[in-house]
């Protein structure tokens, strides 16, 4: 088989990436290693910046996502028992969608079929070869049969634990890490949620989140110990070390009901540096990770996405390879920022093991500080609802 792109992963980076292109007449295929029911079975990113919304009207796939998403113009954190508005629309005139990452790949796969392009599910044992050459290429078995794939680029979109970033050689790569000593224990459950907006809490016993998908379907998350096991926690232990995080008058309005996803996510910061290797480009979770608590993890994956769109058109339309040679620079320019975003959401929020009396002090000034300084609140919201591309 040959194609102009060949696309490793069928998560929302590899599939915003292959309709954006096919709608450009760029060919390409999706390989994925997973089944798609099992791809759209993962929970995750629930909050999209209207940047994102953009792209997905360009690629032609957001109908439903304009029907049926709810806009937020703000965000509150609750502290010392108190909850805080911090009003997005007011100090910055934007705002952020709410919309299950799930509906996003469900949609961009209704897209890609409707357009004809080309998806392996359970494609085994992915490999790529002369990837630093001028003829890539992209070997899978399918249905028990070895079948390759020549290309001119590959696009490594097979987050973190992909094969694309692992096929560079390491002395090409520099990568920055930071493991957090926490993860979040998430719940999904068909109830309204407890409030019109999101609520991040920082409390004593440790950070936690009410987050919804719908009108009539809340997720929640707590933070939680590493070693904490999904098995250990009944949905009434959970709803009940909700309550106790949250101010009475919220944890009244709590909807206790049978969950229907329940799962823990490590937190994590990781950058590999740079994104580009030969002709394979690395995209999304296959070349950063960011701790959730800035609900940037799919944000970014679309802006890398965007680049690496412009520098393809720009190579097929013009034959100039200049927007290819920026790919890296441009996406890790904004990489960045999202990191030293959600690094500091994190930090601000969450209750480190570690941390002395003097760190908490600081934690809780910053914390005053922000909710009462417009300037700190403004740039809370510039970088919540995502900087420009
Ligand atoms: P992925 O969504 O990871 O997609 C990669 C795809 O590649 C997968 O379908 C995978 O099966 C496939 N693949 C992997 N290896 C291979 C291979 N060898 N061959 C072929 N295919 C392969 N972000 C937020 O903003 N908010 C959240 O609440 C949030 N929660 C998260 C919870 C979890 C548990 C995780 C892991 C991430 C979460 N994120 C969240 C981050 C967000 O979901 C990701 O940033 C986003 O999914 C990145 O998209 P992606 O397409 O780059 O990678
Ligand atoms: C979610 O709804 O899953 C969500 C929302 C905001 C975050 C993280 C996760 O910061």
């Amino acid at each position: 088989m040959r194609t102009q792109v060949a696309i490793i992963g069928a998560g929302p980076s590899g599939l915003l990436l292959g309709q954006l292109l096919l709608k450009e007449g760029i060919s390409n295929v999706v390989l994925e290693r997973q089944s798609g029911e099992h791809v759209l079975s993962r929970i995750r990113a629930g909050i999209i910046e209207t940047g994102t919304v953009e792209l997905l009207d360009a690629a032609g796939v957001s109908g439903r996502l304009h029907r049926e998403s709810l806009i937020h113009d703000g965000i509150e954190i609750a502290f010392g028992g108190t909850r805080h508005r911090v009003n997005f629309r007011e100090l910055i005139g934007r705002a952020v969608v709410v919309y299950g990452q799930t509906e996003i790949t469900r949609d961009l796969m209704a897209g890609r079929e409707a357009a004809g392009g080309t998806t392996v599910y359970q494609a085994q044992d992915v490999r790529l070869h002369g990837i630093d050459g001028p003829h890539p290429r992209v070997t899978y078995r399918s249905d028990g049969i070895e079948r390759s794939i020549e290309c001119d680029f590959i696009a490594g979109c097979d987050g973190f634990r992909g094969v694309s970033r692992a096929c560079v050689p390491q002395s090409a790569l520099t990568c920055y890490e930071r493991i957090y000593p926490f993860g979040w224990l998430g719940i999904m459950v068909d109830k309204p949620p407890v409030s019109d907006e999101l609520i991040y809490v920082s409390h004593e016993r440790g950070f936690a989140l009410c987050s919804m998908r719908s009108r009539e379907r809340s997720r929640f998350y707590l933070q939680c110990n590493l070693e904490e096991r999904v098995e250990n926690w009944s949905d009434e232990r959970f709803y009940e070390e909700l309550a106790s995080r949250l101010d009475p008058d919220t944890a009244a309005h709590l909807q206790s009901g049978h969950s229907i996803e329940k799962s823990i996510a490590p937190l994590r910061s990781f950058v590999a540096e740079p994104m580009r290797y030969g002709r394979t480009f690395l995209v999304g979770d296959a070349a950063h990770i960011v701790p959730p608590t800035g609900a940037k993890g799919l944000n970014l994956a679309a802006s890398d996405v965007y680049y690496l769109w412009q520098g393809l058109v720009t190579h097929y339309r013009q034959g100039s390879e200049n927007g290819l040679e920026d790919y890296s620079r441009r996406a890790l320019a904004r990489v960045w920022k999202a990191e030293r975003f959600s690094w500091s959401m994190t930090s601000l929020l969450h209750r480190f093991p570690e941390s002395s009396g003097f760190d908490r002090r600081i934690q809780q000034a910053d914390l005053e500080y922000l909710l009462t300084s417009r300037a700190a609140l403004a740039s809370l919201a510039e970088n919540y609802v995502g900087l420009p591309l």
